[in-house]
């Protein structure tokens, strides 16, 4: 077996798919995926389906995110004594959860890549000032060198997003090692995250039309949290 690094830039040292400097990543607006929309969407769905479903989109927004990570190539015997020229990450991946609704994405996550480590971030806005104000940040202790998929099923205003990878930062994460996951976005919250950090990619399965009063996504799921944990 052999491992071979395939150097493409300043901060990975192996690169395939999508140059980093392609910043949104929609998922392809299947007829598949915009049934699961329509189940989750639906304000009679029972929460087992919202649950359930949500769950299946995720692992396509999970699969189109690790696809986006370096890799470098590695070769295998196969059974039949061939070599097999495959690939594997070339850096560490963790996925790194914004408490409440982050929460949820992260049995996909470890389904799919059970050695992969989850931090945890809980951010609330200040009821007062409305700023959102960091309660709690559990961080693998290798982050900074590691690929990391910053999960929140909603990416609304982006203020949330804006102060999670603010502290990312903080820990020494470069902006192109992160990949922010969410399942629906709004125009302003992908503006916010792109204005601030234009090298931040963002994959997500729709693109709201807009913001209401009330800073939720319209058409929109509601409130994301409340539908999935039970607390609406
Ligand atoms: N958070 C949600 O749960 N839903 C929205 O529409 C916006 C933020």
């Amino acid at each position: 077996m052999t491992d071979t690094a395939i150097d493409t830039g300043p901060s990975h040292t192996a690169v395939t798919g999508p140059p980093v400097t392609t910043r949104l990543h929609l998922l392809p607006q299947t007829n598949r995926l915009r049934s699961l929309h329509t189940v989750i969407r639906d304000r009679d769905a029972s929460r087992a389906d919202f649950v359930q479903t949500s769950a299946q989109i995720f692992r396509l927004l999970l699969d189109t995110a690790l696809d986006l990570l370096p890799v470098t190539t590695r070769s295998v015997r196969t059974p039949v004594g061939q070599t097999y020229h495959g690939l594997r990450p070339a850096a560490p991946v963790c996925g790194v959860s914004i408490a409440r609704a982050g929460e949820s994405m992260e049995a996909e996550l470890r389904a799919m890549l059970p050695q992969t480590r989850i931090g945890k971030i809980l951010i609330q806005r200040d009821r007062t000032t409305k700023l959102p104000h960091l309660h709690y940040a559990a961080l693998p202790p290798d982050i900074a060198t590691s690929q990391v998929l910053l999960l929140d099923p909603m990416l609304a205003t982006g203020g949330t997003a804006l102060a999670a990878i603010a502290l990312l930062r903080e820990y020494g994460v470069f902006e192109e090692d992160i990949v922010f996951v969410t399942l629906l976005s709004s125009p302003e919250g992908i503006s916010a995250v792109h204005d601030r950090h234009p090298r931040v990619r963002i994959v997500t399965s729709a693109v709201e039309e807009r913001l209401n009063g009330d800073a939720y996504m319209v058409p929109g799921i509601g409130d994301f949290g409340d539908r999935y944990f039970g607390t609406d």
